[in-house]
C-alpha cells in the first residue's frame, strides 16, 4: 500500500480572502510533485478566485489541484451540497478542466436544502453568513444526525475510492480568525481553519513539511464582527484601498469592510497555526494608494513606503519560532516567476 509521504499546507492568517486559492494554484503548478490536493474544512461558504491560462474561475468547493491535472479530494471534515458542487463543477468543464479527478470522501456531511433554509432565515441576518447552510449542517453532523455523501445522492463516480499517497498539498477555506476554536465567537465559522485540523484527511502530523500561512498587506472582512465597526465602510482612504482591491465576496458578492493590518492578529495566526513560510499578497494594492499603515502592540504605525513598512513586518513576524520565510506577493502574473517556498 503507498502511504502519504509529504504534506505541505495552506492556511488563511485573518479573515479569510488571503489568496490561499491563488497560492495553492501556483504550488500545485510544481510539476508532477503533488499526487494530491485536498480541503479539510467548510463548504462552498469558501470562495476561491484562480486565474488559469488566462481564463477566471471562482471556485468554492473544489481544491485547486484539478487545474494542474491533479487529484483533488473534498474531505471529511467539509460540508457539501449537491446542486452548488454540480453547479461548479459544470462550469469548471465549461472551462475546459477535467474535473472527473474531483473526489469526495464518502465521510463527507452533505449540506441539504433545509440547512440553507434555516441559514438564511436564522443566521444570515444575525452573522453575516455566507447563506450557504454551513452551521446548521455542522450542527447536524455534531449531534449525529448529519447525511454523508456515501448515502447521499451524490453521483458515485464521485466518490474517492482509496486513500490518500504520495505527496499532499491542503488548501485551507476561511481564516484563523474566523475559526471555530480561536476565532472572535460566535462572529466565526464551524470549521476549524488551521493547519492541525488538516490530519483529518487521513495523514499523521508527522508527515507535515511546510506550513504557509497567507495573509494580505491589509486585512478585510465580510461579514458581521465587531472588530469590524460600519463606519469602517465611510474611511475614504479604506475605501480606496477595497475599491482598487476589488474587495468583493467570491461567494456572497458583498462589499468586504477594510482595515490596516493587525500585527498582533496576524503574530497570534502565525505561532498557533505554527507557519513556516508567511506569504503576504496584493502589496501593490498598497502601492497603488500610496498609504503605508498597521496596527501593532495597539497602536497605529505609519510608514514612509512600502519597502519599509515590509521589513517592520518580516522582523516582527520573524520572532516567531517556526516561521522560516517571509514572502512579499504582488498581482498574479509577477507570482508566477517567484518562489515563495525559499528560506530567508
Ligand atoms: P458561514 O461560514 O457562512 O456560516 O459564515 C460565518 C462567517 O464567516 C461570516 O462572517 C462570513 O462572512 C465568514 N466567512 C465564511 N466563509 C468565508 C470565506 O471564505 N471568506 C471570508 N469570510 C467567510
Ligand atoms: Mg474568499
Amino acid at each position: 500500500m503507498r502511504q502519504v509521504e509529504n504534506v505541505d499546507i495552506v492556511y488563511g492568517a485573518s479573515w479569510g480572502d488571503e489568496g490561499k486559492g491563488k497560492i495553492t494554484h501556483h504550488l500545485a503548478s510544481k510539476d508532477g510533485y503533488y499526487d494530491f490536493v485536498c480541503r479539510w474544512n467548510g463548504g462552498s461558504n469558501a470562495g476561491h478566485t484562480i486565474y488559469h491560462n488566462g481564463q477566471k474561475f471562482a471556485t468554492h468547493i473544489v481544491p485547486s489541484g484539478v487545474f494542474h491535472g491533479i487529484k483533488s479530494v473534498i474531505g471529511p471534515g467539509c460540508v457539501l451540497n449537491i446542486d452548488s458542487f454540480h453547479r461548479e463543477v459544470e462550469d469548471l468543464e465549461r472551462g475546459g478542466v477535467d474535473t472527473s479527478l474531483v473526489k469526495v470522501h464518502p465521510l463527507t456531511h452533505i449540506v441539504t436544502d433545509n440547512h440553507k433554509r434555516e441559514d438564511v432565515a436564522n443566521l444570515a441576518a444575525k452573522l453575516g453568513t455566507t447563506s450557504q447552510g454551513i452551521a446548521p449542517a455542522y450542527r447536524d453532523k455534531y449531534a449525529r444526525v448529519g447525511l454523508l455523501a456515501r448515502d447521499s445522492s451524490l453521483d458515485k463516480h464521485f466518490l474517492l475510492g482509496g486513500s490518500l499517497y504520495g505527496n499532499i498539498l491542503c488548501e485551507g477555506a476561511q481564516g484563523y480568525h474566523l475559526d471555530i476554536n480561536y476565532g472572535n465567537y460566535p462572529f466565526v465559522t464551524s470549521s476549524e481553519c488551521l493547519p492541525y485540523a488538516a490530519c483529518s484527511l487521513g495523514f499523521p502530523p508527522q508527515k507535515i513539511d511546510k506550513i504557509i500561512a497567507c495573509a494580505k498587506i491589509y486585512d478585510t472582512r465580510s461579514g458581521e464582527d465587531p472588530l469590524f465597526p460600519a463606519d469602517l465602510l465611510q474611511d475614504p482612504t479604506l475605501a480606496m484601498i477595497g475599491e482598487i482591491g476589488q474587495e468583493y465576496g467570491t461567494t456572497t458578492g458583498r462589499r468586504r469592510k477594510v482595515n490596516w493590518l493587525n500585527l498582533d492578529k496576524l503574530i497570534e495566526a502565525i505561532v498557533v497555526g505554527g507557519a513556516t513560510h508567511l506569504v503576504i499578497n496584493k502589496c501593490d494594492i498598497l502601492e497603488r494608494v500610496g498609504v503605508y499603515q498597521i496596527f501593532h502592540n495597539g497602536r497605529i504605525l505609519k510608514f514612509k513606503s512600502i519597502t519599509e513598512m515590509q521589513s517592520y513586518i518580516h522582523n516582527a513576524c520573524m520572532t516567531s519560532s517556526t516561521l522560516k520565510a517571509v514572502h512579499f506577493s504582488r498581482s498574479p502574473e509577477i507570482l508566477r516567476s517567484e518562489n515563495i517556498l525559499e528560506a530567508a
